[in-house]
């Protein structure tokens, strides 16, 4: 794509994710809080992309993502690249994964698990990546990806 094409300009620092499916940015950036951090950012939506059609993608200034931040992202988005950008240059792009086991990443959806009452930490066992299926270790229910991301 050509300067002149581009909607928003290249970061000097920070992290682009890109190839959310279109739709999701802003669950993207409304779980990683960014409106009330300090880093600004950006969120496209409806680019135009070889791979997806069309895509999302969101720029955060200044901030790369936490584990966690990352395990997020992946039960929105598990299509997502993350670029991390120093210097201007993408010097890391890792394709973004669910791991086996997800620690302190989601709540229960289920009231009356444990977690939600005691002070125990939530732990979810990824019994499937697609669809999405994530057993609480705790309470053994099972949930779909529309359950621990509305
Ligand atoms: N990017 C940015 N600032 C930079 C470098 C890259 O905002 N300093 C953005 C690009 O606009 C792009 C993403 O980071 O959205 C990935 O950059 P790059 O790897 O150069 O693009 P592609 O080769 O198109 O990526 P892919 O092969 O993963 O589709
Ligand atoms: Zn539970």
């Amino acid at each position: 794509m050509s300067e002149k094409e581009l909607l928003v300009r290249k970061i000097e620092n920070g992290t682009v994710i890109d190839h959310i499916p279109a739709g999701f940015g802003l669950k993207v950036a409304s779980l990683l809080n960014l409106e009330k951090t300090h880093s600004t950012s950006v969120i496209l939506m409806n680019v135009e992309s070889k791979k997806l059609g069309k895509k999302d993608v969101v720029k955060v200034e200044n901030r790369e993502l936490t584990e966690k931040e990352v395990s997020k992202i992946a039960l929105i988005a598990p299509s997502a690249t993350l670029n991390i950008i120093r210097d201007w240059e993408v010097v890391e792009k890792k394709q973004i994964s669910l791991p086996e086991i997800l620690e302190e990443v989601i709540k229960c959806p289920n009231k009356n698990c444990i977690t939600n009452y005691e002070e125990i930490n939530s732990k979810f066992i990824v019994e499937e990546k697609e669809p999405l299926k994530l057993r609480c270790y705790f309470c053994e229910r099972v949930f779909t990806r529309e359950e621990v991301t509305s």
